[in-house]
């Protein structure tokens, strides 16, 4: 049934390309499209250029399934959580302070979707649209998006933008391009990935905090409200603190858990624990990894390079455990669900809110006018610990 509606959806919208050579074009039986390399496998379906799993060797030779998701592809537009699962929030990823922005003395007004706040750019994201196929071979697949002007309120001009997945030597890569067709208007995009690098089979946690992470170009970062909306003021992290990935490459994600103050660290009046905020990426040498994820559990470790100027680091705090895990995860009758801080969001992406920070210098590169490229990418390798 779910096949038949995915190969319905693909005949309606009409681009999907096949695989090179005269391989089965489109999705598996389950709906997803699958790409592979030596040591990797990913998987993806059209809804918000969503990754569904990522398979990568674990220190006993297994593959284990690295990243948050749905066994039924049919489920993703309809759960009520939506919590944008590895897929492409946009055109303007993140928030918008107070719901509007101004572009040469023209302010618009966005969907206040998030408290006062726009968050993706309100109802209509685009992480929640079908995307084109537009390429598939084995070891990449493009998605395409025509995103029509004001179709996310306040968002003026068409923008044309696409993703390339691909795989090889244990990396993925992810490949962004935007265009703007008819006027200047805020471009920023990121991949929304979430991961639990134990596949949520560690019989003693599913917590994320004994996982380390480390950021060691990251010692600054963006002091935020209790709506998690930039306040404007650059912080710097001192080694240890609450806000610390920078000093040492062996902190535990949560080495701050007992610190006060760690479990009103991501707003909402101390309701939020742990982290939803914006760290710089400042004098990284050009090819550097510059974060570093692992687990002692599983020993995976993943490590991002991109070119982007900073993350986002979402430390699950919101899922409240009414949300199952995909069959490849978790322990029957132990870890089934997917439970408050079980996870940690990473999203390389632009200033948050630039476009309305003129003092962070970051609007020439989030307000794209006609002909002037936008690109983004980055990419996450996986090895052992
Ligand atoms: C994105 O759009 C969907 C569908 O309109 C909506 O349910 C969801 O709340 C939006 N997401 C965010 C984060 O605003
Ligand atoms: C997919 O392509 C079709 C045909 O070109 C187009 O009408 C449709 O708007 C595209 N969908 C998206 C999400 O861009
Ligand atoms: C954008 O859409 C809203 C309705 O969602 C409408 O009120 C507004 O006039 C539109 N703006 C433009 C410039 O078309
Ligand atoms: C925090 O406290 C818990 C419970 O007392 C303890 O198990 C854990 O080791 C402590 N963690 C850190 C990083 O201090
Ligand atoms: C923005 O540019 C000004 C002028 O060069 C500089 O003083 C300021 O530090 C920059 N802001 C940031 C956040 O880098």
């Amino acid at each position: 049934m779910r096949f038949s509606l995915l190969l319905a959806a693909a005949a309606v919208e009409g681009a999907v390309i096949g695989r090179d050579a005269c391989d089965a074009p489109g999705p598996d039986a389950d709906g997803r499209y699958t790409i592979s390399a030596p040591g990797i496998k990913a998987q993806f379906i059209p809804y918000g250029a969503t990754l569904t799993n990522l398979f990568v060797k674990d220190k006993n030779g297994k593959d284990i399934d690295v990243v948050l998701g749905y066994d039924d592809v049919a489920y993703y537009p309809k759960d009520p959580g939506h919590p944008v699962y590895n897929a492409i929030p946009g055109r303007y990823a993140n928030r918008i302070g107070k719901g509007q922005y101004t572009i040469d003395g023209v302010t618009y007004k966005t969907e206040q979707n998030d408290g006062a706040n726009t968050l993706h750019s309100g109802t209509n994201n685009w992480s929640f649209r079908v995307w084109n196929v537009t390429a598939f071979t084995e070891d990449s697949i493009t998605f395409s998006i025509l995103d029509a002007s004001n179709s996310s309120l306040g968002m003026l001009g068409r923008v044309e933008s696409s993703v390339t997945y691909s795989v090889a030597g244990s990396t993925w890569t992810i490949k962004m391009n935007a265009k703007s067709l008819d006027q200047k208007t805020p471009i920023l995009v990121t991949q929304h990935t979430y991961f639990n690098l134990d596949a949520y089979r560690n019989p003693s946690t599913s917590k994320i905090w004994d996982h380390t992470l480390s950021l060691p170009y990251s010692a600054r970062y963006l002091d935020a409200d209790q709506g998690a909306l930039p306040t404007g003021k650059i912080l710097t992290a001192a080694p240890n603190s609450l806000n610390d990935f920078a000093s040492s490459p062996n902190l535990a994600l949560g080495h701050a858990r007992n610190l006060t103050g760690f479990a009103g660290n991501c707003g909402a009046d101390g309701a939020c624990e742990g982290y939803n905020g914006y760290w710089l990426i400042e004098g990284a040498p050009k090819g550097a990894a510059v974060l570093t994820l692992g687990s002692p559990f599983s020993g995976v470790k993943a490590e991002l390079r991109t070119d982007q100027p900073g993350v986002v680091l979402y430390s699950c705090n919101w899922m409240d455990g009414s949300a199952g895990l995909k069959n490849t995860q978790g322990i029957k009758g132990v870890n089934e669900k997917v439970g408050r801080s079980s996870c940690i969001a990473i999203e390389a992406q632009d200033w948050p809110d630039g476009i309305n920070h003129p003092e962070w210098n970051r609007t020439a590169a989030q307000i794209i006018g006609p002909g002037q490229p936008y690109s983004w990418e980055s990419s996450w390798t996986f090895g052992l610990l």
